[in-house]
């Protein structure tokens, strides 16, 4: 294909060639995000950046605004906003509309986080310990918003609340092992929407999780965020990860979901998108960053052409359902840039393979936006 070949030569015949890129071709349908990764915020992966500024006009930080990355340690001067500032300035630069994710998660949180001075676990029946923790989200919120207050449009305000137990018959609400949830309950939930829409009422504020397509957890979403609606918590958008495989979500399930989810009357963003690939990862349909490894197994190198199909046939579907929905959803969110750079590499779950060319699947996507 000659379409990529104008990348080598530096983008310049942009215009001549009227390459096909993901942004333009959805350009009055939704905009295209990527998670971007500290070698391409800081311009190290050079064919990287090459695809993000052809390709999306959104990013999200894969990992650089995570509580772990950007507030190490206790106190205010634990803060390193190292790599958050040149991820913004990198979306400046580019004129990218900037992502933030995320503030309040129960992974990649330091463990002082949950813990007094001497390193006692918080405990929630202890007033002392839920006013400590609460002050600590507060100060992490109204420090980390307000830094890039203006610059910085979406927040991720609180991701993977949900208990994810996929049987109805689970009355829990919230995800139980959180720490969040065990020492604050829901509190920690309303707290945090409140502090991010001061620290900057112009930001659009998300709830943000995965598997949303599940029956039982797409009833938790929308209870959640009537629950919150009905208590007037600035929670202005829906995030759906939508880390999928290659037969999860059917079509109908996602357009199922994508209907439901509408109803809320919140625009739904499509935060961090992925098609499993790998054989393992046809079994799971859960995106808990702890059972990563059985979602992945062994590395694939290259993706066999069969499987090359299956993912071109499930981006098809997707795109299928977000073009319908088109009127809710405003953000499509990839999670990551090549299938090298994937949380779930084992998987080749992108558009663009460890080369930087594009993948059948890509193709796919395009065509899915005539
Ligand atoms: C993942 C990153 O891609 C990895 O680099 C990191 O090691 C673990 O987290 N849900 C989320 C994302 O909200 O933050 C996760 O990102 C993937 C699942």
């Amino acid at each position: 294909m000659v379409l990529f070949a104008f990348f080598a030569a530096g983008c310049a015949s942009e215009t001549i060639n009227q390459p096909t890129t993901l942004k333009g071709a959805f350009k009055h349908d939704f905009s295209i995000g990527v998670a971007v990764n500290q070698r391409q915020f800081t311009g190290a992966d050079t064919n990287g950046v090459a695809l993000i500024t052809s390709q999306f006009n959104s990013i999200s930080p894969e990992n650089a605004l995570k509580w772990e990355s950007v507030h190490p340690r206790p106190g205010a001067d634990g803060y390193d906003f190292a790599a958050a500032d040149a991820y913004v300035a990198f979306g400046e630069r580019n004129h990218m509309l900037i992502v933030g994710h995320t503030l309040a998660w129960h992974a990649q949180t330091p463990a002082w986080v949950f813990r007094d001075e001497n390193g006692r676990p918080l405990q929630g029946t202890n007033a002392a310990d839920r006013a400590l923790l609460l002050q600590r989200l507060h100060d992490h919120i109204q420090t980390v918003v307000g830094r890039y207050r203006g610059q910085i449009k979406i927040w991720d305000v609180v991701n993977e609340a949900l208990n994810d137990n996929e049987s109805i018959a689970d009355t829990n609400l919230l995800r139980q092992r959180s720490p969040w949830v065990r020492i604050l309950g829901p509190e920690f939930i309303v707290k945090a929407f409140e502090w991010a829409h001061e620290a900057d009422p112009k930001a659009i504020l998300r709830y943000n999780d995965y598997s949303i397509e599940n029956p039982a957890k797409r009833a938790r979403l929308i209870a959640l965020i009537k629950m919150l609606q009905a208590q007037h918590v600035p929670v202005t958008a829906i995030g759906s990860q939508t880390h999928a495989n290659l037969t999860w979500p059917s079509p109908q399930l996602e357009d199922e979901a994508l209907t439901d989810i509408a109803k809320l009357g919140l625009p739904i963003h499509i935060t961090e998108l992925d098609v499993n690939g790998s054989s393992r990862g046809q079994r799971l349909q859960s995106a808990d960053v702890s059972q990563n490894a059985l979602a992945t197994g062994g590395n694939q190198p290259t993706q066999a052409a069969a499987v090359q199909e299956q993912l071109a046939a499930q981006y098809a579907n997707l795109f299928a359902a977000f073009k319908k929905h088109r009127d809710a959803i405003k953000l499509v969110t990839f999670w990551g840039v090549t299938d090298a750079d994937s949380w779930r590499r084992g998987g080749n779950p992108l558009l663009f393979d460890g080369h930087w060319q594009p993948k059948p699947a890509f193709y796919a996507v395009v065509q899915q936006a005539k």
